[in-house]
């Protein structure tokens, strides 16, 4: 269809009012859009991180409170990350299948409060355990090892569905292991636990913050480029998210966020299966600092990167905005 000449046509007359505008406005942000993830520490009180403004790590007993307010402000699902001690980092990261690790141990508590009010998305990846910060195990040449990794991931995997974990979010990279994990769920019973993948993980420079979130940033030696994408690349993103979805996956993640949503558009038309996008941390540490150097007026930043991704066509995003921007949402 071609629109007829100007001045038959003009573009702005449905611009020209508030309730025009509202009546053909093509997409919606709502609160039910975020996942929020959260830090969780060893220690007795919040710990506020350095190079993200405005986030903290939680101690358990806190845990709960937050996954209320998020559920208050309408957000579905929360996605947990914890700070394991240095001691009991090790080369294999074995503090990730204990069933009374951290992560665990937050779940038991946002369950006990939360019942079924709130989703709890974990991250499945060893980095967080390693004491050389790297997603999977290594041998002498620090190599990751894939297959060997893969075994370690289904038994983190049924701990956390153990523990009460209702999507298991895999970040490793590794290949095959949507299809190990999806396996090893079903045969112990866990049917109904859902995987999202994460299908487009890049080795990217936006991860800095997260890293030190979770303590892994001093211990990394080299990059993650042996087993997280090329950002160069986008056929094989697609490649990645089709052998997810044929492996299990129940819906696949982009990942870091705006810098990539010509691959969640991508991703959206070719597959039926929804599509998130994480705005990781340092997309929140870029927005935080661009609004205080005079970039834009915060709120309306925050809001309007969010907007994007649904635009892009994703079902829902994981940013560490969610609980500002739910509120805002709602106010
Ligand atoms: C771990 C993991 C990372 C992030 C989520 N899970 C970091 C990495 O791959 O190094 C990054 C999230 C963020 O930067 O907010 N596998």
């Amino acid at each position: 269809m071609t629109d007829p000449a100007y001045p038959a046509t003009r573009l702005r007359r449905t611009r020209t009012t508030a309730w025009s505008r509202a009546m053909v406005r093509e997409t919606r942000l709502d609160p039910s859009d975020l996942i929020w993830p959260l830090f969780v520490t060893d220690g007795d009180e919040a710990e506020p991180i350095a190079s993200m403004p405005g986030v903290s790590r939680w101690p358990v007993e806190m845990i709960a409170d937050r996954a209320a307010e998020a559920r208050e402000a309408g957000i579905p699902c929360v996605a947990l990350f914890p700070n394991t001690p240095p001691d009991l980092r090790s080369d294999r990261g074995d503090e990730a299948v204990n069933p009374d690790n951290l992560m665990c141990r937050a779940i038991g508590e946002i369950k006990d409060a939360c019942g079924e009010d709130i989703g709890i998305l974990t991250d499945v990846a060893l980095d967080p355990y390693t004491s050389h910060g790297q997603d999977g195990v290594v041998d002498g040449g620090g190599y990751v090892l894939n297959d060997d990794t893969v075994s370690i991931l289904v038994e983190q995997a049924l701990n956390q569905a153990q523990a009460g974990a209702d999507i298991i979010a895999p970040s490793d990279m590794m290949d095959g292991r949507i299809g190990a994990i999806r396996h090893a769920l079903e045969d112990d019973g866990y049917t109904n636990v859902q995987v999202m993948a994460y299908a487009a993980k890049y080795a990217s420079a936006f991860y800095g913050p997260f890293r030190d979130a979770v303590g892994s940033r001093g211990l990394l030696k080299g990059d993650k480029k042996t087993y997280q994408m090329d950002p160069a690349n986008a056929e094989e993103a697609l490649r990645e998210v089709a052998f997810d979805i044929a492996e299990g996956a129940d819906s696949v993640m982009v990942k870091p966020g705006m810098p990539y949503l010509d691959i969640v558009r991508r991703v959206k038309e070719r597959f039926e299966v929804p599509v998130f996008a994480y705005q990781v941390s340092g997309e929140y540490t870029m927005i935080e600092a661009g609004a205080a150097a005079g970039s834009g007026e915060r709120d309306a930043l925050v809001l309007e990167s969010l907007l994007a991704f649904k635009r892009a066509g994703c079902s829902g995003m994981l940013t560490y905005h969610a609980l500002d921007a739910a509120r805002l949402l709602n106010s």
